[in-house]
């Protein structure tokens, strides 16, 4: 059984104070994009994970891999009376470990769909949400797709009302940023700053009227991160790639989540091709790629022949 699932980047990613959790809460606005990771699973006598792709340095192996947790917790929730099968979870990754993209988060979201597939566990869409959010706060989004607001940490979701087709450019940084790292960067910032103490994140009306128009060039300079400060704080470097995307002419320059992924909003597919190769001529990122948006959630593409 095999899922195709995309990755995320936020356009709006607005963070409250830290919680009594550790987490944050938070009001987003997630967009899936063509770029995909694909996971088979098979049945196995244990469960194990398979990872290839060009760069897999940095992906867990075992238990703390977020797609061996899925299949644990869907075992687990979905399947009580019928014992815990094992699988072999084969991860053919594209999308960059630790780069703001929610690839680990995509991963658990795929291995979900195919093992609810694959066990016929017969759980709905909002039950399978369910149990993503337990694995990760951006899981349940994998599995939706499309645009959506995302809030308490990230897991409660309302879809979106966005027009059209955006044209991205991601710029790929060497290297990844850890998540508990950047946000714990931002709590340090606002403490030095003594600023947003007490003040609950919030969805920006204006974006949420511009996506409604499709219009790239609105939506453009309304894409806001709170993390970015503190992912650039952690990479100084990322700044020189924000502003060659923005001197190059893209509508909204901004990095992906806690980064260091830098995401560039293009006008259309011919300024998105312009783009890429001014990033790549100007030599501010690893690699840079073209992707669409929105893309659809966690869908299985195959069904291996019985
Ligand atoms: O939920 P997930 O495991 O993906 O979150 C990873 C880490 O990111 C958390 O341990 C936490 O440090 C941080 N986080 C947060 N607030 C959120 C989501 C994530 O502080 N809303």
């Amino acid at each position: 059984m095999t899922v195709r699932v995309p990755a995320k980047v936020n356009l709006q990613l607005s963070v409250g104070p830290p919680r009594a959790d550790g987490y944050h809460d938070l009001v987003t606005v997630f967009h899936a994009v063509s770029l995909y990771d694909e996971v088979t699973v098979r049945p196995a006598d244990r469960t194990r994970v398979l990872v290839t792709g060009d760069d897999v340095t940095g992906v867990p192996a075992g238990r703390a891999n977020l797609a061996v947790r899925a299949a644990r917790a869907l075992a687990t929730v979905g399947l009580r009376r019928r014992g815990r099968p094992a699988v072999e979870i084969e991860i053919r990754k594209r999308i960059p470990v630790a780069a703001g993209l929610a690839g680990g988060s995509a991963d658990a979201a795929a291995t979900l769909v195919a093992c609810n597939e694959l066990w016929r566990a017969g759980l709905s869409p909002a039950e399978l949400r369910e149990v993503g959010a337990k694995v990760g706060s951006d899981v349940p989004f994998a599995l939706l797709g499309g645009t959506a607001i995302g809030q308490g940490r990230g897991e409660q979701l309302t879809v979106a009302l966005a027009a059209g087709t955006y044209h991205w450019v991601l710029a790929f940084a060497s290297g990844g940023l850890s998540t508990p790292e950047v946000y714990a960067a931002c709590d340090r910032l606002r403490a030095a700053r003594s600023a947003g103490d007490g003040e609950g994140p919030g969805l920006s009306t204006a974006l949420m009227a511009a996506l409604r128009s499709g219009d790239p060039a609105e939506v453009g300079p309304l894409l806001s991160n709170d993390l970015q400060p503190a992912a650039v704080s952690l990479r100084p470097d990322l700044r020189r790639t924000l502003n060659a995307g923005t001197e190059h002419g893209a509508l909204g320059a901004i990095i992906s989540g806690s980064g260091p992924t830098c995401v560039f909003l293009a006008a259309n597919a011919a300024q998105a091709r312009e783009l890429a190769v001014a990033l790549t001529g100007a030599g501010v990122c690893r690699s840079v790629l073209r992707v669409k948006g929105p893309a659809p959630g966690a869908a299985v593409v195959t069904t291996a022949p019985r």
